[in-house]
């Protein structure tokens, strides 16, 4: 019965001693931190048609990345996004985001 209650108070210290150490060792404290812009949007005259079609799958970049690009290339990319993997563009939009894109030089360079 002596034994039990030493043990008990040990566990007990243990306990506390721990508490006391994990709130010493572990404060908390907010940090600030940018998220990256760089390349997520399009940007220059007529980029809104192109920011809002063209990057609900992928960042602007993916797009940007790729080499200057003639307008019946670009034309073709952008069907294809729409054929090939759903992309939902107003067939109204089409022309616009191919202009965007082979005249803008953020887009093509
Ligand atoms: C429904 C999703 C979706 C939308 C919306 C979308 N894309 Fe894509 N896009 C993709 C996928 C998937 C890939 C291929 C990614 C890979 O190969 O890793 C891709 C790749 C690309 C590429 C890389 C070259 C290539 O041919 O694969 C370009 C350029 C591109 N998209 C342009 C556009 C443009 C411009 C628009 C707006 C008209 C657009 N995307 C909208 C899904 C989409």
């Amino acid at each position: 019965m002596r034994s039990y209650v030493q043990i008990t108070g040990i566990v007990v210290t243990a306990l506390l001693t721990g508490t006391a150490l994990a709130h010493d060792s572990a404060p908390l404290k907010s940090e600030n931190f940018d998220l990256p812009v760089g390349d997520r949007q399009f940007t220059g005259p007529g980029s809104e048609v192109a920011n809002n079609n063209c990057l609900t799958c992928h960042s602007a970049g993916m797009v940007t990345v790729q080499a200057p690009l003639s307008k019946e290339v670009w034309e073709g990319i952008v069907k294809k996004m729409i054929k090939v993997y759903k992309a939902p563009v107003a067939d109204g939009d089409v022309a616009a985001i191919v202009d965007y894109l082979s005249n803008n030089p953020a887009a093509s360079k």
